[in-house]
C-alpha cells in the first residue's frame, strides 16, 4: 500500500480526491472527500458488531454453546481495551475529546448550530453509553458463571455471593445492552430513511464527502507505532485472560454437572449441587 492510501486510511484528508474535483484539501472550494472513519475504528465496529451478536446468541443459548459465549466476550474485552487507547490515539474522530459531548456542544447542537463533522453531540451520548455498557456486561461476565458448567475467567477471584450478584448484573445489564443497540439501530434507520444522511457508507469505505467550506478535525500524528500499541495492550489483556483459565469446563457433549464435580479445585466456583 503507498503511502498516501495509509495516512488517508488513519484519518488523512483523501488530496487525491480533493485534486480530482480541482481543489486542493485546504482551499474547500467545491464537496472534497475526507476519510471520515479511520480503518482501525472500521475494523473495531464491524468486528464488535459481529461479537457481540455472537455474545448475545449464545449467551442466551446457553448450555454447551458457553464456550463460545466466553470466546466472543473476550474477543469483546480486546476490542473494548483497544477502543479505549484509540479514543486517545486514534485520528482525530476517533478521539474521545474530539467528540465528547460538552453542554455547550449539546446546546449547539439542538439549536441547529453545531457544525463538527464525526459523531454529532447526541450520537457521540449513544456511543459512550454503547461503549460503557458493554464495559460492564463484559465485566460483569469476567466474574460470573452460570450455575452449571461454565465460569468466567476471573470467578474464582470472588465468593460465591459475589460471583452470583455479578451474573445476576450480567443478565440485567444483557436486556438494557440489547435495548440500547436496537436505539443505535433505529438512530441511524431515522438519519439515513428521514434525514437523508449517508451514515453507513462511511462507517464500511471510511469516505464522506463534504460540503464546500465545511471545516473538519485534521489528523493528530497517528501512526504505526499508536495502532501498534494499542493492539499490543489489547492482546495481552485477552491473552491474560484467557490463560487465567475457568472459561470452558466441561465438553459439550458431556453430562454438566458430574463433570464439574470432578473438576480440579478452581476450574469452577460453582457449587456441585
Ligand atoms: C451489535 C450491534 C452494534 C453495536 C454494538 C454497535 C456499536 C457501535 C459503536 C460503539 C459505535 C461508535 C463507534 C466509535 O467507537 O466511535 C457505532 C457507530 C456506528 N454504527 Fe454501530 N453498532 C452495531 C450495529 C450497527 C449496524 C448493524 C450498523 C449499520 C446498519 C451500524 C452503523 C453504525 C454507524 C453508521 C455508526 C457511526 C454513527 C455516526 O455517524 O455517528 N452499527 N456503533
Ligand atoms: C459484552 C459482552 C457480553 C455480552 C453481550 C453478553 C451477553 C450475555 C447474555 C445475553 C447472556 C444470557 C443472559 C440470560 O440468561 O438472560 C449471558 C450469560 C452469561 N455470560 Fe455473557 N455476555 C458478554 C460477555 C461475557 C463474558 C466476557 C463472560 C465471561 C467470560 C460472560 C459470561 C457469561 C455467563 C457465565 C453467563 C451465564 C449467566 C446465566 O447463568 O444466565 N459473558 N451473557
Amino acid at each position: 500500500m503507498s503511502s498516501p492510501d495509509l495516512s488517508s486510511d488513519f484519518g488523512a484528508v483523501d488530496r487525491g480526491a480533493a485534486a480530482d474535483r480541482g481543489v486542493s484539501a485546504s482551499a474547500s472550494a467545491s464537496a472534497w472527500s475526507v476519510v471520515l472513519w479511520d480503518l482501525p475504528l472500521r475494523v473495531f465496529h464491524w468486528s464488535l458488531v459481529a461479537a457481540v451478536t455472537v455474545a448475545v446468541v449464545t449467551g442466551e443459548l446457553g448450555g454447551a454453546w458457553m464456550p463460545w459465549h466466553g470466546r466472543a466476550g473476550l474477543v469483546i474485552v480486546g476490542l473494548l481495551v483497544f477502543r479505549a487507547l484509540w479514543g486517545v490515539v486514534g485520528s482525530a474522530t476517533s478521539r474521545f475529546t474530539q467528540f465528547a459531548p460538552t453542554p455547550a456542544r449539546l446546546l449547539a447542537y439542538l439549536r441547529g448550530r453545531w457544525r463538527g463533522v464525526g459523531h454529532n453531540p447526541l450520537g457521540a451520548l449513544s456511543v459512550f453509553a454503547l461503549l460503557g455498557l458493554l464495559s460492564l456486561q463484559a465485566a460483569t461476565g469476567l466474574f460470573g458463571n452460570d450455575d452449571i458448567a461454565f465460569a468466567g475467567p476471573l470467578n474464582r477471584l470472588v465468593d460465591d455471593v459475589a460471583g452470583a450478584r455479578a451474573t445476576g448484573w450480567h443478565r440485567w445489564l444483557a436486556d438494557g445492552l440489547i435495548a440500547l443497540v436496537a436505539l443505535h439501530l433505529l438512530a441511524i434507520a431515522f438519519h439515513v430513511i428521514v434525514k437523508r444522511h449517508r451514515l453507513v457508507r462511511p462507517m464500511i469505505t471510511g469516505r464522506h464527502t463534504l460540503e464546500p467550506g465545511r471545516d473538519w478535525p485534521r489528523p493528530r500524528g497517528v501512526g504505526r507505532f499508536g495502532l501498534l500499541s494499542a493492539v499490543a495492550v489489547a492482546a495481552t489483556a485477552v491473552l491474560a485472560l484467557a490463560g487465567a483459565g475457568g472459561t470452558p469446563v466441561a465438553p459439550a457433549s458431556a453430562p454438566a454437572r458430574p463433570a464439574l464435580v470432578a473438576a480440579p479445585a478452581g476450574a469452577a466456583s460453582t457449587p456441585a449441587w
